[in-house]
């Protein structure tokens, strides 16, 4: 299926954030685009923003003078609709109701060609709905942008039950044509990103509300050991808590209240305190002038072991024993271990699997036992998040904190809670991420895609589970299942099959 051609009218209603973003992107694609808006006023804001966004580049010499220049004339801001009565492909980005959204495409319906594509920017509104009582409603479409639309690459191509297969096909080309990485989704609440992300704000939000580390640690843990670009509570103040608050009730309503998508306490109070974020100068963080930013609560120095012992072949253990290598003797245990750890006089240091280590401990009969979290790479990861069982003596745990300390690791000590920050949080990103594959919402390939390109995650959830292992994934959710009883945590039927029968997502 190709993309429209680039003769092709586009017209984009809405001159807002969205809006301008998206008549950029699709006049430097080289069509003529009309701009409209009920505001004349936003029109032309809209109009300016454009230009100057487009100079802007020309200035850092990341666009052709002239190219920026039949770019700014491509763009036509209109006062009535029926003035882009040639376009072919119409895009909404106007207010977040579907009432309004409706109505506006009634009006399209009897303005532009029969043959005419209508795309919504909506992020949470179905598109089925949407279409409701047209009398094409097979032309409609979703197009979901990300912001900013210029510079965010993925676009989210949203089919409802009417949506004819053609015409998301031609939108999936065209956004392709435009320069970004399109993906195919179903109809659904939160479509991919909005959905698969949930997690990723949850989890941080569920274990500050069991104050087990404070947001600055568990955003330092997420960035430096998950190699996620922005920790949970940063991005959340980035983006708004009004906003993210927002899109979880919306999420959370759309699924007829499962509690997987429960909203935070914590979040609605920051709303309601008017603490939005950066944009207000204060949300989680204090953004106030002279407001010091609070750094992750590291581990002061202590003394560390000369002598480790690594019993067991798991690859994490592996990975950190090779780093303890360089400033202490490591006995590589041979034979079968009963326990896979790095024993650290005595103490035992064991990768987290979703259980805590108070739990474990007891368990194993092994009361100094320190669990630590998940990292993307133990070989480079410039920190560890570890917690010990309530039983550990404090001198075995400051021993194990020396130690890693002398292999450079900066150490963060969290309350012990169960499944930690990262594998907790990776664990039901992943879930989710299954959860839609399996109601043909996307497929695991697209899925990945999404999160990659719509969220910068450093990897996709689905070649994750693949590169964890799908077993160990579906063990921390069980065990988290089984620690919490909520429903929050069951597992998704897709994955456990995947784990049973040993198959991956990406073969
Ligand atoms: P905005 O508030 O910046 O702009 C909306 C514009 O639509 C305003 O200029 C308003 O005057 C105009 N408008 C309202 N009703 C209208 C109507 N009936 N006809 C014509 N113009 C009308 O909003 P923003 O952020 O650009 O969002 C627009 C849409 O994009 C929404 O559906 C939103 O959910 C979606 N979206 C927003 C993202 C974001 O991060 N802001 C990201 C992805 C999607």
């Amino acid at each position: 299926m190709s993309a429209v051609s680039v003769q092709t009218d586009v017209l984009v209603v809405g001159a807002g954030a969205m809006g301008s973003g998206i008549a950029q992107v699709a006049a430097l694609a080289g069509h003529r685009v009309f701009l409209a808006d009920t505001s004349a006023e936003a029109v032309e804001k809209g109009c300016a923003t454009i230009a100057a966004s487009l100079r802007e580049q020309v200035s850092k010499g990341r666009l052709d003078a002239a190219r920026a220049e039949f770019t700014i004339a491509r763009i036509h801001g209109i006062d009535k609709l029926a003035d882009a009565r040639t376009a072919t492909l119409a895009i909404e980005a106007i207010v977040e109701r579907l009432d309004v959204k409706r109505a506006l495409f009634f009006e399209l319906e009897s303005i532009l060609p029969e043959q005419a594509i209508l795309a919504s920017n909506t992020s949470s509104l179905s598109i089925t709905a949407l279409t409701a009582g047209l009398s094409r409603p097979e032309r409609v479409v979703g197009m979901h942008f990300f912001n900013p639309a210029p510079r965010m690459k993925l676009v989210e191509v949203v089919s409802g039950l009417a949506t004819d297969a053609d015409v998301a096909d031609t939108v999936f080309a065209t956004a392709v044509a435009w320069g970004k990485v399109a993906v195919h989704v179903v109809s659904s609440p939160g479509f991919i990103v909005n959905r698969v992300a949930r997690p990723f704000y949850a989890e941080a939000q569920r274990v500050l509300a069991e104050r087990a580390a404070k947001p600055a640690t568990l955003d330092a843990a997420m960035r430096d050991c998950c190699g996620f670009p922005m920790g949970p509570f940063e991005l959340m103040d980035f983006i708004g808590h009004d906003v993210n608050f927002a899109v979880t009730r919306s999420v959370f309503d759309a699924c007829f209240g499962d509690r997987r998508y429960e909203p935070s306490l914590f979040q609605q109070e920051l709303v309601a305190a008017g603490r939005l974020g950066r944009k207000s100068g204060r949300g989680v963080y204090d953004y106030r002038a002279g407001a010091v930013p609070p750094r992750p609560e590291d581990e002061s120095p202590r003394e560390g072991a000369e002598r480790v012992r690594l019993h067991g072949a798991e690859p994490s253990l592996c990975a950190l024993a090779d780093r303890l290598g360089a400033v202490a003797v490591v006995e590589r245990m041979g034979g079968a271990a009963s326990r896979e750890s790095i024993e650290i006089e005595g103490a035992h240091l064991v990768p987290c699997d979703g259980r805590t280590a108070t739990r474990r401990a007891a368990e194993e009969d092994c009361p100094n036992l320190i669990v630590f979290d998940l990292c993307l790479d133990y070989a480079s990861t410039p920190r560890l998040v570890i917690a010990p069982a309530d039983q550990c003596a404090s001198a075995a745990l400051e021993c194990v904190v020396g130690t890693l300390q002398r292999a450079g690791l900066a150490v963060s000590l969290i309350d012990d809670v169960a499944g930690l920050i990262g594998l907790r949080t990776v664990a039901m990103i992943i879930n989710e991420a299954a959860g839609l594959v399996q109601a043909g919402v996307a497929t695991a390939h697209d899925v990945d895609k999404a999160m990659r390109y719509g969220t910068n995650y450093p990897r996709g959830p689905l070649a994750w589970a693949d590169e964890l292992g799908v077993a160990r994934v579906v063990a921390a959710l069980d065990r988290l299942n089984e620690h919490y009883r909520e429903e929050r945590y069951r597992c998704a039927p897709l994955l456990r099959r995947k784990a049973i029968g040993g198959r991956k997502f990406h073969e």
